[in-house]
């Protein structure tokens, strides 16, 4: 058993295990990839306050993320396709987040139903919904998720179109796996992942088969999202969604701090600052860059999270200190699963929990509730002064 003491030990194991087109899909950013490279690079530019001799004991991270509690602030973002980087991928995560104590959201786009998640977990999970133009499906999947007891809707606003990811294509992404030469003998070698597969019936994007109509090919990513998604998507639309689901909503992809008002106007209850992982719009800032100036145009109004980038647990107390009230992890909870399936979500939740509460502790914090800007150094360019 390999001694996991970091994240990136997670990414080396689930590079070896999950077949390439996987891999790539996760860890990709569309075209040049500035966007995604810079969404972990630009944490490096916030410094951290050191303090000594303050009481260490008795430190909690405990906080709540849309007043629900939560052992640390940081949910497991939705994840398309998450049931091919291991076998019922998506159940393993929400089970492992159930017993972290960590909100789990499943994406549209998962592998395992929100039916299949619901049966074989206990503790409420959230449900994120892409807008698409079919209102019935809509309509049916919000239905779905309340019978489901989903206890949170994410919006996800930033996709009305698929950024290009050249990986994706070249790889020819789709789910299940589509037979050609080049990814049979990549797969011949990934051969605990392939026994996994056979072991579930789980292979298709399971929230879209049998429940939309007129998709040609549902198992292609690319040309799912050209057909059914909403490209003239507005905010009516989206106070419409609202109207749908009169639970706890969450907006998700916001990076403009006049999105984040009109989210706070259609009646969200948070909102997640995101550039989708630097998947879609290739060039724009960073996440943690875009925080700063949305939390102070929306004050006290709306709850605010960030996701992208979000690789440590520095990473979550970086984004704390500056006003989030929590982090989603993506990327670094699904190298765990692809490494080591349930077990591995488990690992890179305690990776980030530990770094995030030994971190914080260094900056003389005890609870995770009391962390504010004082613990930071923020570069005086880091949130403003562009042309
Ligand atoms: C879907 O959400 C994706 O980024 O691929």
């Amino acid at each position: 058993m390999p001694v996991i003491t970091e994240i990136n030990d997670l990414k080396r194991i689930y590079r070896r295990r999950v077949p390439k087109m996987f891999y790539d899909y996760c860890e990709s950013g569309s075209w040049s990839e500035q966007t995604f490279r810079e969404n972990t690079s630009d944490f490096e530019k916030l410094h951290l306050r050191q303090r000594v001799a303050v009481d260490m004991s008795g430190r909690s991270t405990k906080t709540q993320m849309i007043g629900q509690d939560v052992s640390m602030p940081v949910a497991l973002a939705p994840v398309g396709l998450t049931g091919m980087q291991h076998f019922d991928g998506e159940i393993k995560a929400a089970k492992a987040a159930e017993e972290f104590g960590v909100p789990f959201c499943l994406s549209t786009m998962s592998i395992c139903s929100i039916e299949d998640v619901a049966e074989n977990t206990n503790a409420p999970f959230w449900m994120q919904v892409y807008t698409l133009k079919d209102d019935d499906f809509m309509q049916r999947l919000f239905d779905r998720a309340k019978a489901a007891k989903c206890s949170a809707a994410v919006i996800t606003v930033d996709l009305q179109l698929l950024g290009q990811r050249h990986k994706d294509l070249k790889n020819g992404l789709s789910a299940p796996p589509k037979l050609t030469a080049q990814s049979v003998a990549n797969m011949m070698t990934k051969v605990q992942w392939g026994l996994g597969m056979l072991q579930t019936k789980r292979r298709f994007f399971g929230n879209i088969v049998g429940h939309a109509h007129g998709v040609e090919d549902a198992s292609s990513l690319s040309s799912w999202t050209a057909e059914s998604f909403d490209q003239s998507l507005n905010w009516d639309r989206i106070r419409e969604f609202r109207k749908m689901w009169d639970g706890p909503l969450i907006i998700k992809g916001i990076m403009d701090p006049r999105d984040a008002l009109e989210a706070c106007n259609v009646g969200a209850d948070a909102i997640i600052v995101s550039n989708h992982g630097g998947r879609q719009l290739d060039g724009a800032l960073s996440s943690i860059r875009a925080l700063e100036p949305i939390m102070d145009a929306v004050g006290d109004k709306i709850e605010v999270h960030l996701d992208s980038g979000v690789r440590s647990g520095q990473d979550v107390l970086k984004a704390v200190a500056m006003g989030a009230k929590g982090c989603w992890i993506g990327r670094a909870f699904v190298y765990g699963l692809g490494a080591m399936g349930e077990a591995g979500v488990t690992k890179a939740l305690e990776v980030i929990h530990k770094e995030l509460d030994l971190s914080m502790a260094l900056t003389g914090h005890t609870d995770i509730n009391t962390v504010d800007k004082d613990i930071l150094m923020i570069p005086k360019d880091f949130s403003d002064n562009w042309k």
